[in-house]
């Protein structure tokens, strides 16, 4: 049970990361309709995936690395796992951004921090599929503990 959630959230952030590559090509083709629509779905889908991601977090737990699986392995995923958490998180805020931008109509400043975001957001979301395999194909998961048991301190 405690890994469909984290395949639920994964699917989200691969068909996010798809949508805003299409949305971009559609924006290099000058279809703008079609770009706002790609990237508002994008937008819809990252923030479902945060949705289920924090909820949880807090009810369920974070997923500790295998801890049958060599050292070396456990200290290179954690460090990709950080990279990935602070490409998603700076993603999210400038996509936030990003969106205001168009929706003031200030569209070369969108233009500009639309590149940013949206390449960040096409290294988070295949990074986020790669954390997913590591932690629950390659390896079996680890312990997982919930947020609010920590914060509850039971
Ligand atoms: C987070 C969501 C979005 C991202 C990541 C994004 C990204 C981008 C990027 C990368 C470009 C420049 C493309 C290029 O020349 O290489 C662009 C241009 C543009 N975007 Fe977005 N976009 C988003 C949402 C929207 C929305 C919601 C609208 C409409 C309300 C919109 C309207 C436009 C327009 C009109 C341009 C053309 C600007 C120009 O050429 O002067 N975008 N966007």
């Amino acid at each position: 049970m405690h890994t469909i959630l984290p395949l639920i959230s994964t699917i989200f952030i691969a068909l996010s990361g798809i949508l805003v590559a299409i949305g971009w090509y559609q924006i290099i083709k000058g279809r703008r309709e079609l770009h706002q629509k790609f990237m508002v779905a994008g937008a819809i889908f990252a923030l479902i995936f945060f949705l289920i991601y924090v909820s949880r977090t807090i009810f369920i737990g974070n997923t500790a690395f295998s801890d049958t699986a060599p050292v070396a392995i456990r200290d290179a995923y954690y460090v990709f796992l950080i990279c990935h958490i602070i490409f998603a998180t700076t993603s999210g805020v400038f996509g936030i951004v990003t969106l205001l931008l168009a929706y003031k109509e200030k569209f070369a400043k969108h233009k500009k921090m639309g590149r940013y975001t949206a390449i960040m957001w096409l290294i988070t979301s295949p990074s986020g599929v790669m954390v997913y395999i590591l932690l629950y194909v390659m390896y079996p998961g680890g312990a997982t503990k919930p947020a609010i048991d920590a914060i509850l301190g039971s």
